[in-house]
């Protein structure tokens, strides 16, 4: 089974999550890409989607799903979304798409995160994978300083321009053993706009797909 069939199946697991009758809330990366092009096969079922990001907003309407403002929702019962890293606790890493701060807003308003994810993503310490900061771009000397201060090696992400119009720092060689701890302290930066570490709102489901099939852990 290759990596990218890992992620489909952990991608239509996640159908068997989503009530009747509710607007979704849809992540962003080539897993949330599988989900969302499994969600076309029930939209009939669904009101419509609140998206975390323009690449997604794409996606969902050329299948012909409504995308709504999460501002004019009363609910949100579920958002899916895949990870770059996550843990035993199931406290992830990600922004590996730049579209970290949009995700995080949505998954703080959802009442229950599934995380769809292959293999590869499930870690015993976060960190691995570079952290990536969301950055207004006037401060982005600013926070690579503070953010070296706290033991990371930021790398500007060239060419890159978030949906909220800033840029991202991605942070290397961090072990991460308190993930809420330094969740809140790079997020203390003057400049930041967040970090892709969700632990503070980590998920409540994660659907793991391996080479056995996909394990469900709570
Ligand atoms: C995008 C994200 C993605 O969820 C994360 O990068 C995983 O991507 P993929 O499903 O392509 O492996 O956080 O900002």
């Amino acid at each position: 089974m290759t990596q990218d069939e890992m992620k489909r199946a952990a991608a239509l697991a996640a159908i068997d999550y989503i009530p009747d009758d509710c607007i979704v809330g849809v992540g962003t990366g080539s897993t949330a890409n599988h989900f969302i092009d499994a969600l076309a096969g029930c939209k009939g079922r669904i009101v419509g989607a609140v998206s975390s990001s323009e690449a997604s907003v794409a996606r969902l309407k050329g299948h012909g799903i409504a995308v709504f403002d999460l501002n004019g929702i009363d609910r949100l019962p579920v958002y899916v979304d895949g990870a770059d890293e996550i843990n035993h606790q199931l406290q992830m890493i990600k922004g590996g798409g730049a579209a970290l701060t949009r995700e995080k807003i949505v998954a703080a308003v959802a009442e229950r995160f599934i995380c769809i994810a292959d293999e590869s993503k499930y870690v015993t310490v976060l960190g691995q994978f570079p952290l990536p900061v969301e950055v207004i771009p006037m401060a982005r000397s600013h926070v690579a300083r503070e953010l070296v201060r706290l033991g990371g090696h930021p790398a500007y992400r060239e060419g890159v321009l978030t949906d909220n119009g800033n840029i991202i720092l991605d942070v290397h060689g961090l072990r991460i053993a308190e993930p809420a701890k330094l969740e809140a302290e790079i997020n203390q930066i003057v400049g930041v706009v967040t970090n892709g570490i969700f632990a503070r709102r980590r998920a409540d489901v994660l659907l793991l797909g391996t080479r056995d099939g996909v394990r469900t852990y709570r």
